[in-house]
């Protein structure tokens, strides 16, 4: 790919989301909070200006700096995927007067588009919004070394099988990270969250069959010291 730095994280995450964008059709953007804090300092007028009137009223209501940058991030980088999906429909939008919103179940939403799927994820100091015409979900995390304890309450028992099989080995805490993600992203896209029974989730497959529900398409990367996964709705593979 012509212009991808591939020493830092943002040219790698931008790297692998191109290539499966390219493929499935949603759109995402990726924010440095470190830059947007930097311009924020410069310039907070001039950052909010993308701001709704709504998102301004919330972001009254959050009083810790992190949070704030995290959530302002976050409504920066869906509208620019929004931005980047109607661009394709040849019409362009004034992100001010897109509202990106959360709902009673603490999922994203956007008011004006109801129909487009929002997914969001932080880890400082990177935040990714993807939208898509189907449920989808995205986690990215901090490649770490989860305790045990995690791993019991978390981990299907298939899974905690896989890592006790790498315990030892280099892999284990990149393995163990992208299981999470993946556990992550499904409860982004059911829009479940924390409610989500992470212990039922089976992700070391690619592909997952739900009953009566549509086949989820579990995508995974690593990113230098981050590792990213996608959950996408109903994929037929052609
Ligand atoms: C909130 C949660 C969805 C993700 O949290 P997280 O990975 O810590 O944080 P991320 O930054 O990746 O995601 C935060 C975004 O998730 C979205 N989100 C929150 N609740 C959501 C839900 N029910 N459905 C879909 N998306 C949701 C929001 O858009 C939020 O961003 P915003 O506040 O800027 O709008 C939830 O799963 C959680 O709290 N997890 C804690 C960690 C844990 O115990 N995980 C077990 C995994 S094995």
């Amino acid at each position: 790919m012509m212009g991808a730095s591939f020493e830092d994280t943002v040219g790698l995450a931008n790297f692998h989301l191109d290539t499966q964008a390219a493929k499935y059709g949603f759109c995402y953007h990726v924010v440095d909070m470190g830059e947007m804090a930097e311009r924020l300092k410069e310039d907070e007028h001039g950052v909010l200006s993308v701001l709704s009137d709504r998102e301004l009223v919330h972001l009254k209501d959050l009083r810790n700096p992190k949070n704030r940058l995290q959530w302002i991030s976050g409504r920066y980088a869906v509208k620019s995927a929004v931005f980047k999906y109607k661009l394709r429909e040849q019409s362009l939008i004034n992100p001010n007067c897109l509202d990106v919103l959360k709902g009673a179940d603490s999922a994203p939403f956007i008011l004006q588009y109801p129909d487009l799927c929002v997914s969001i994820t932080h880890s400082f100091p990177y935040c990714i919004g993807m939208v898509w015409d189907r449920a989808v979900g995205i986690d990215m995390e901090k490649v770490f070394f989860p305790e045990k304890a995690l791993i019991k309450h978390f981990f299907s028992h298939r899974e905690e099988e896989f890592l006790k099989g790498i315990e030892n080995s280099g892999e284990y805490s990149v393995k163990s990270t992208i299981l999470w993600t993946r556990k992550e992203a499904l409860s982004k896209l059911f829009r479940l969250g924390m409610k989500m029974d992470f212990k039922k989730l089976d992700t070391l497959e690619d592909t997952i069959i739900f009953p009566e529900k549509n086949n989820v398409r579990l995508l995974s990367f690593v990113c230098n010291n981050y590792c990213i996964s996608l959950a996408l709705s109903d994929i037929s593979e052609n």
